[in-house]
């Protein structure tokens, strides 16, 4: 898996601190990534998971083309830790995908990796999503890819994260999934 990325943001607002580090293969990060799946593919369910949980989750159609193999060449995954009680807040991910899949959208091309994003229901809107997203665009850039896309339905807010974030709808008539969005690095 790789993970050796020397990659470290440190915030703090309104009292409430965070560190971003990526994922590990250890059990309880794998379980919170597939958590944190659940959430991005499902927006408005808020759910909690254990371990069992888990592992039926993750078989889900629109999980498993997420998490089935991780870590395999491409695949980067980060944590947003609060600083103080080590709990997990959110996390971000992104994996190439060799043709489009029906159950992961916002594919534009072999080499340019899908994105997800969550962060849990009680750390939302401090700006853990903004740092996880920003650490990602870092790294991906590093790692030489030259463009990141996602899918995030036409109505939901956290378009306008991604919009903030210099993600563009990519041009209806060649790619005409209006939920597909794109972002050059
Ligand atoms: C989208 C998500 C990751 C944002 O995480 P976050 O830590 O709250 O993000 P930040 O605090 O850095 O930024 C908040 C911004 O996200 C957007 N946003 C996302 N969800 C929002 C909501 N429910 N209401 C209002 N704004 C929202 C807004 O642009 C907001 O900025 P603003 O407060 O200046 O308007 C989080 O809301 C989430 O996990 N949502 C459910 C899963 C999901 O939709 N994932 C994206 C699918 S691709």
């Amino acid at each position: 898996m790789s993970i050796a990325l020397a990659q470290c943001w440190i915030s703090d607002l309104e009292g409430v601190s965070w560190f971003v580090r990526p994922a590990t293969c250890a059990e309880e990060d794998q379980q919170f990534l597939t958590l944190m799946c659940y959430l991005s593919a499902f927006p408005m369910r808020h759910c909690r998971m254990s371990g069992c949980d888990a592992e039926l989750v993750a078989r889900l159609p629109q999980i498993a083309p997420w998490r089935s193999g991780w870590g395999r060449p491409g695949d980067i995954a980060l944590l947003a830790v609060d600083t103080m009680t080590r709990r997990r807040l959110g996390a971000i991910w992104c994996r190439l995908f060799s043709s489009p899949d029906d159950f992961v959208p916002g594919f534009y091309a072999s080499d340019i990796p899908i994105i997800a994003l969550a962060v849990e229901v009680h750390a939302r809107r401090r700006g853990i999503g903004q740092s996880l997203l920003s650490t990602l665009k870092q790294i991906a850039s590093q790692r030489g890819y030259s463009a990141l896309s996602l899918s995030v339905s036409t109505n939901s807010p956290a378009r306008r994260l991604y919009e903030r974030n210099s993600f563009i709808a990519q041009d209806i008539q060649s790619h005409p999934d209006p939920t597909s969005m794109s972002v050059t690095l």
